[in-house]
């Protein structure tokens, strides 16, 4: 369809974001839905519920290597009480591992600028509220908004930067979109300025598929809920039993696919967006994918973007991988 029998043919709803992209997605062939689509207020709280999981070894392995080399990563990058750093995190949320690196920054240069970034803005709040009385000396200036336009409008009285990007959120751009959002950043930023990546690491595929198709069915409902904030937002008849949560290796791409698949044959109805939705028995939804890394194939996305890569730290099986990268 072109733009203009488009614009013509779809209702006003399909022109607020969630309306359009349930438009493209479910006239798509296969059918798909973008991954931003999870986090409305329940999905947000899902993703929490997630990250202490058994099964979702991420979060903790991440927060490992915090624990474990935050003095460390902030010494490399000559954070010192004579050379301050402000610190930036884009996708923030409630930036519960931020703590562990703000701590050590605070006890490297004395006092530390925070800036987190998300669209979230209770979420921010929340941030604010707990770092600000848990670790003296850090003062949160929250930003709403979009990660690159946020980090636009950032003037930090001529220290340098780091910015944080971390829980492998990375992983859902296709590698050339992972480099054009690092690339926008980076423009953002002056040569010296520092990039702190988290990136989760291929491995076997027994654990990489546990931790997407948990026991629990925490993550399945994850997926459903989906369908549940389309049913309410654009008035859809979903009905999220008649779907099954679907994980599956992508080997040769390096990816964690997420599915949501038609248990039967069926019509969905969306009145918002006056479509109706045929699904085969066994039609998949593609919702996710969850791209993992090694150090070359996270240098390959990252040097290109305007960065060189300088030293990486890690868990003892190498399962996740914090990255410190300089902006050109
Ligand atoms: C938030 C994108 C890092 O890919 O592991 C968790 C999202 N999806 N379980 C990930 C997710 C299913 C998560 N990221």
């Amino acid at each position: 369809m072109d733009i203009l029998s488009s614009i013509l043919t779809i209702p006003e709803v399909a022109g607020s974001p969630v309306g359009a992209e349930v438009y493209r997605g479910l006239t798509a062939t296969p059918k798909r839905l973008s991954p931003w689509l999870f986090y409305d207020d329940a999905g947000s709280r899902l993703f929490e519920a997630i990250t202490r999981l058994p099964e979702y070894y991420l979060t903790r392995t991440e927060r490992g290597i915090f624990a474990r080399y935050g003095e460390e990563i902030l010494e490399y990058a000559g954070c010192a009480s004579d050379s301050a750093l402000t610190m930036i995190e884009l996708g923030a949320g409630t930036a519960a591992k931020t703590g562990l690196l703000l701590r050590a920054a605070v006890h490297k240069q004395g006092a530390v600028h925070y800036i987190p970034i998300d669209v979230s803005e209770t979420a921010l709040a929340e941030a604010k509220r707990k770092l600000e009385s848990e670790i003296a000396g850090v003062r949160v200036a929250p930003r709403v908004g979009d990660y690159t336009g946020g980090i636009a409008e950032i003037r930090c009285d001529e220290q340098r930067r780091m910015v944080l990007y971390i829980g492998s959120s990375i992983g859902n751009f296709e590698p050339e979109d992972a480099t054009n959002v690092l690339c926008e950043v980076r423009r953002r930023l002056s040569p010296g300025d520092w990039l702190l990546l988290g990136a989760d690491h291929v491995k076997d595929r027994q654990t990489l598929l546990r931790a997407y198709d948990d026991a629990a069915g925490i993550t399945a409902e994850f997926n459903k809920n989906m369908l549940v904030r389309i049913n309410r937002e654009l008035g859809a008849d979903f009905n999220p039993k008649l779907f099954r949560h679907r994980a599956r290796w992508n080997e040769p791409e390096s990816r964690i696919e997420i599915y949501l698949e038609s248990v039967t044959a069926q019509t969905v109805r969306v009145p918002a967006l006056d479509l109706e939705a045929r699904f085969a028995a066994g039609e998949t939804i593609h919702t996710e994918n969850s791209y993992k890394f090694t150090a070359e194939s996270i240098a390959e996305i990252v040097e290109p973007a305007g960065f060189r890569m300088e030293r990486c730290w890690t868990d003892e099986h190498e399962w996740f991988g914090v990255y410190l990268a300089v902006s050109q």
